[in-house]
């Protein structure tokens, strides 16, 4: 990297001075020692962009397709969930395309948003606000969710009542929808077209210049997929340890190790919906101790019957068994993603244990793991210091390198 280069990034960060947002400066900082990103170093124009480019891209892209994983993803249960489909792999260029894309308003009928409106960096990927606001100041119908991890949802299924059959289907669908961004996939491919920047990274990431639907769709799935996050303080507990979870892990402070083991413990039953569901083959460690998924839709109490406005799967498909069953995001970086459940109707972590604790309502689809063995809802009995203890169990999950890393941060030049 040669002293000019270097020079101009730094008058250039100097100048962003007090406006410059969080995801500029950390667009051009010198990496925090996050060995993914730092070696493409200070950022510069990209043989793709021109000097007046609105982009800021690294000459050697990020790496995205090869992250060195700890050793609990490395995993052959983790392996099995991965839901990448054999024609569109991650690759470097294709993820980075795929950025490009996530970033761009002119996704969006007016210009306004983009897909990082309702999924910001620093909140895991998801919206502080209950529900979303669209284009045109239109609100969706539920709360954003984390996107963190998505490549290892088992089942390939996407939102909340699984309506996408896979990430490739469903990163067209907020650009087609009429309250979220408003275009018809004819007008993105113009929108797309009509920008020259944008020709070299098609070209980059599947060897010609031609735009269309599908190969938008392909990289942002593959920007998706590569939004794995693996560096929380549980990461590094789990890895002293030698994976096993039950033991005390020496990072975490009493009142966290008092809260993983109620997380993992029958007495709540917390991991056996959100780590251990399936459960693993025996002598296997279940692959949701490094991804947290809860494999299977399920009714987790939150309301008493069927007369509410929202039955999740069953509104989609009709069955009496699956109203009221929805999918659970990844409980990864949930420190970050309130508010919780699919409506936002929880605050705060404090109010979703509460939830667990003495609120489970007794819907006819309420999960067994959360009845009495006479089919009543499950009371906790949690005293005050348990319920603070599983929040800082939870808190434990949040991976600091992830919401700031570079490589997933806004490469528009403001
Ligand atoms: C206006 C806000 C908004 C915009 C813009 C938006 N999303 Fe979303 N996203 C949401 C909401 C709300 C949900 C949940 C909707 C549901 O389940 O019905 C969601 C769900 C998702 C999911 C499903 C995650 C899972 O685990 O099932 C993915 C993936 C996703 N969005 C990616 C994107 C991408 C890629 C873009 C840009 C092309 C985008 N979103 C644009 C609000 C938005
Ligand atoms: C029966 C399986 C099951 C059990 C047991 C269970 N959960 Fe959940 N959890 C779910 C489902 C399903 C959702 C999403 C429900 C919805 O939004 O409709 C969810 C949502 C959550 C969320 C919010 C995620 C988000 O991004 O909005 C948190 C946090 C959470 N659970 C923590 C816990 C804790 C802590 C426990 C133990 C006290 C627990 N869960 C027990 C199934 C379960």
């Amino acid at each position: 990297m040669n002293t000019i280069r270097l020079a101009v990034a730094a008058m250039w960060l100097a100048s962003l001075g007090a406006c410059g947002s969080v995801d500029e400066v950390a667009d051009n900082a010198p990496d925090a020692g996050q060995q993914d990103s730092a070696d493409a170093g200070v950022q510069a124009d990209t043989d793709a962009a021109t000097s007046d480019s609105p982009l800021n891209l690294p000459d050697t892209p990020f790496n995205y397709a090869a992250i060195d994983l700890p050793a609990h993803f490395e995993t052959g249960a983790v392996r099995a969930q991965d839901n990448t489909p054999g024609d569109n792999p991650t690759t470097d260029r294709g993820a980075t395309l795929g950025r490009v894309l996530f970033y761009d308003t002119q996704l969006s009928a007016n210009g306004t948003i983009s897909c990082a409106s309702c999924h910001a960096m620093t909140d895991a990927f998801t919206d502080t606000a209950q529900f979303s606001l669209g284009f045109d100041g239109g609100t969706t119908g539920r709360n954003s969710m984390s996107l963190v991890n998505s490549r290892w949802y088992a089942n390939g299924r996407f939102f909340w009542d699984e309506r996408a059959d896979s990430l490739e289907d469903q990163v067209l669908m907020p650009i087609q929808d009429s309250v979220e961004m408003g275009l018809t996939l004819e007008e993105l491919v113009s929108r797309v077209d009509e920008q020259a920047f944008y020709g070299p990274l098609f070209q980059d990431a599947f060897g010609d210049s031609e735009v269309t639907s599908e190969r938008i769709s392909r990289a942002l799935a593959q920007f998706v997929r590569a939004m794995v996050s693996y560096r929380s303080r549980y990461d590094d507990g789990l890895v002293q340890v030698n994976g096993n979870p039950n033991a005390p892990f020496p990072n975490f402070t009493a009142e966290e190790n008092q809260g993983k083991a109620l997380f993992f413990s029958p007495q709540t039953n917390c991991a056996a919906c959100h780590v251990n569901n399936p459960p693993p083959a025996p002598g296997q460690p279940p692959a949701n101790l490094a991804v947290f998924y809860v494999n299977i839709a399920t009714n987790n109490g939150l309301d008493v019957d069927l007369n509410v406005s929202d039955n999740g799967i069953g509104d989609r498909t009709g069955l009496a068994q699956d109203m009221g069953k929805f999918k659970s995001p990844s409980l990864r970086n949930v420190a970050l993603t309130a508010p919780y459940m699919h409506d936002g109707r929880l605050a705060t972590l404090r109010n979703v244990v509460e939830h667990y604790n003495d609120g489970v309502q007794a819907h006819p689809n309420l999960d067994g793991r959360l009845r009495n063995p006479d089919g009543t809802p499950r009371r906790l009995n949690l005293t005050p210091a348990q319920i603070d203890a599983l929040v800082a169990f939870m808190r434990t999950l949040t991976d600091t390198s992830f919401v700031s890393d570079v490589k997933f941060s806004d490469p528009f030049v403001k």
